[in-house]
């Protein structure tokens, strides 16, 4: 019987080696140890034994359950490390591998831009306005002066939305909304937003796009202030050696009206091909506020006067970056404005 037992251990040890899986270990457990195990055989046979050999039978039989117990969590172990070590080769982690780049998104070009300008005017002591896209003809024409049967008024021009209603062609109506909320006190307010032409888009133009307004109104203001203020944001803009000029414009809403130039920063005025020649950038319209215009908001202008100008933010941007087509800051191409 011993012999028999023995032998016994010998498949267990020789199944167990086979066995790949848990599944497999259990099977082996079941087969030796449970219902049908060749144990039963023996069993059988106890019951014709006398107590001596019984006694013995039963010790031998509770060591062979524990023999098969111990290997097969021996084994168990053997197969649970070897899955372990298999997985962690065919899931092996690189962790000096660089990692995915994700690009940041950044300000466009015209906000940067558009901050820029801001910061150097709020600290001139301006405030920032708002105004209306869509507006009316009394705003955007009626109280800047604008008369009837000036060109900018006819359909061809502006994009009418009713015979009301069109979306603005600058921002300088922002002035008559921000003059009549002020009640005749001083102002001093830069307004940026989007304006809209029929203009074909083309390398200089485009149907939609961004002014600066500014305007400053109080007691004793004059074209020494505009100049000042205009020079002092020029060079803060693009270089403290900056010129500025102006030239003698017409702006229906201001009298007098310039346009100002301001001196190539990439040559300093020499001529270049980027100024093509001149020396100069032109920039920007501006002037003193007209009477008319003053006096439809409320504001006498025997006691007050004012300057406004209207620059165009793509104008300035295309200059500072060198950017040489409008198009750019519209299409949305990251190779472009990741340069920014
Ligand atoms: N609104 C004018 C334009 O769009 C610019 C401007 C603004 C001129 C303020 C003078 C004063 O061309």
């Amino acid at each position: 019987m011993t012999e028999r037992l023995l032998n016994l251990k010998s498949e267990v040890r020789e199944e167990l080696k086979n066995a790949k899986s848990v599944h497999e270990l259990n099977a082996v457990k079941a087969r030796y140890v449970g219902k049908k195990s060749p144990l039963q055989e023996v069993l059988g046979k106890m019951r014709e034994a006398d107590a001596e050999t019984r006694k013995a039978l039963g010790k031998a039989i509770n060591e062979f359950k524990s023999f098969v117990e111990e290997e097969v969590s021996a084994r168990l172990q053997e197969i649970t490390a070897a899955e372990i070590q298999k997985r962690l080769e065919s899931e092996r982690l690189d962790v000096t591998l660089p990692g995915k780049r994700f690009s940041a998104g950044r300000l466009h070009p015209l906000s940067k831009t558009i901050e820029e300008i801001e910061d150097i005017c709020i600290g001139m002591g301006y405030e920032i306005a708002e105004g209306p896209e869509i507006e009316t003809d009394h705003y955007n024409f009626e109280l800047l002066n604008l008369p009837k049967g000036h060109p900018a008024r006819e359909m061809q021009d502006s994009f009418y939305l009713d015979v009301v209603h069109l979306l603005r062609t600058h921002t300088s109506p922002v002035q008559a909304r921000v003059m009549q909320k002020a009640g005749g006190k001083p102002i001093k307010i830069i307004c940026p937003g989007k304006v809209y032409r029929r203009d074909n888009d083309d390398a200089t133009h485009s149907h939609q796009f961004m002014q600066i307004e500014g305007l400053v109104i109080d007691k004793d203001i004059t074209m020494a202030d505009l100049k000042g203020t205009l020079a002092l944001l020029m060079r803060r803009m693009f270089g403290d050696e900056l010129e500025i000029r102006f030239r003698p414009s017409f702006f229906p809403f201001t009298e007098p009206s310039v346009e100002v130039d301001v001196t190539c920063f990439k040559c300093g005025g020499e001529g270049c091909p980027l100024c093509k020649g001149t020396g100069w950038h032109e920039v920007l319209g501006a002037g003193m506020v007209h009477p008319n215009v003053l006096r439809m908001s409320g504001y006498d202008p025997e006691t007050n006067q004012g300057f406004a100008f209207g620059l165009g933010i793509e104008r300035i941007a295309m200059l500072r970056y060198g950017i040489d087509d409008i198009r750019y800051f519209y299409q949305n191409d990251p190779r472009f404005l990741k340069q920014f």
